[in-house]
């Protein structure tokens, strides 16, 4: 008997030319992250007016600056002149204005032009007009999240609302008050590998029991193969003898405050689509921002949040950091591993998902979908 679709057991996964081939690339680029929301940045690194950083985004260089009016923008690294790119750092602090190190137009932190050498000699030069252009940018869960398109989609529906059908109650992730800890630690990873294999490795657990004993050993179910992805609201238990989320099982920090019973000893996880990991323990939270840099290249920067008192108080924060950190190295490298052979024939039409990898397909039906939207 011929096996539908629904009762097939292995799934396809995506043909090898989509983690090689520079055009997909390119197309990924303009039609999902030049499209979508993008989580860039922690809001808390603009408190102080004029810190900026820059990031590439959807195949342009943008700069993410705090105002003096405390809100946080998003230009177009693009001098409104001739074009040069106005920073160069990736990150640092102006007093009061960008000035362009080509012919030095200057421009405040709300994106304005200020000034021009000989300005008085340009009448028609229209001040108003001539400003860095800007994207959208908003902030949710402490994050700055951009839009590069003109009429960006409703944030609720197409980010808020993955992680209302994740946890099943949009409160349950307002408990941990991801916008009120603080940066105990950022990590920046070069994984070379493409950036669907880091999204596809961070949705399934199939590879936990092997590659993650650290892991495994604190949240002994992950050994069945399941992330706690798959079923809406649910947290993987910490094992009987496991004091706190720490590389070796020992005590973390005291739980934050509001959390539910069902959360204290247990973690939940998700990806939010195309390029956030958001991971929650009863003391912390690890957030990945996954940037794609080129076809076979991605950076994740990883933020380990604590409490404010834990990242002030008289804490090591190490054992706690540990855990993840050998997560994502073992995970990386697994990327790694995966990425050389996306281009060899013996793949070219792609692998299987076994049965605790399936919900990964749904998210390579998005992509392809989204590659045949039109332009
Ligand atoms: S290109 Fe920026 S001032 Fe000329
Ligand atoms: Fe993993």
């Amino acid at each position: 008997m011929a096996k539908t679709e629904e009762t097939r057991s292995l799934l396809a996964t995506l043909p090898g030319r989509y983690y090689v081939d520079p055009d997909v690339f390119e197309a990924e680029q303009t039609r999902i992250f030049a499209r979508d929301w993008f989580c860039v940045a922690r809001a808390s690194d603009f408190a102080t007016a004029g810190s900026f950083q820059t990031f590439d985004v959807g195949g342009e260089n943008l700069i993410i600056v705090g105002g003096a009016d405390r809100q946080i923008r998003a230009f177009f690294n693009v001098c409104r002149h001739r074009g040069s790119r106005i920073c160069n750092e990736a990150e640092g602090r102006v007093s009061r204005t960008f000035q362009c190190p080509y012919h030095v137009w200057s421009y405040g932190l709300d994106g304005s032009l200020v000034g021009a050498p000989n300005m008085a000699m340009m009448p028609d030069l229209e001040v108003a007009e001539r400003g860095l252009l800007s994207v959208h940018a908003r902030e949710w869960l402490g994050y700055v999240w951009v839009c590069l398109a003109h009429d960006a989609p409703e944030f609720e529906s197409s980010v808020m609302q993955q992680v209302t059908e994740r946890f099943g109650d949009p409160k349950t992730i307002d408990r941990y008050g991801l916008d009120k800890l603080e940066v105990g630690r950022r990590i920046e990873y070069e994984v070379r590998g493409n950036w669907k294999l880091v999204v596809e490795n961070f949705m399934e657990c199939y590879h936990c029991a092997n590659l993650h004993p650290e892991l495994v050993a604190v949240l002994p179910e992950f050994r069945r193969g399941f992330p706690t992805q798959h079923k809406v609201g649910y947290g993987a238990a910490f094992g009987q003898d496991i004091k706190g989320f720490t590389y070796d099982g020992r005590e973390g920090f005291k739980p934050l405050d509001g959390l539910a019973v069902e959360q204290d000893r247990h973690y939940y996880g998700m990806t939010v689509v195309p390029q956030l990991v958001i991971n929650l323990v009863p003391d912390h939270a690890i957030v990945h921002r996954i940037f794609p840099v080129a076809v076979d290249q991605t950076v994740v920067r990883c933020d380990w949040l604590f409490a404010p008192e834990v990242v002030h108080g008289d804490y090591d924060l190490g054992p706690s950091i540990e855990l993840f950190h050998r997560v994502n190295t073992q995970d990386f490298a697994a990327v790694e591993r995966v990425q050389p052979s996306m281009g060899s024939r013996a793949y070219r039409d792609g692998g299987v998902y076994v049965p605790a990898e399936h919900h990964i397909a749904a998210f390579n039906q998005w992509v392809r979908d989204r590659l045949d939207e039109p332009e």
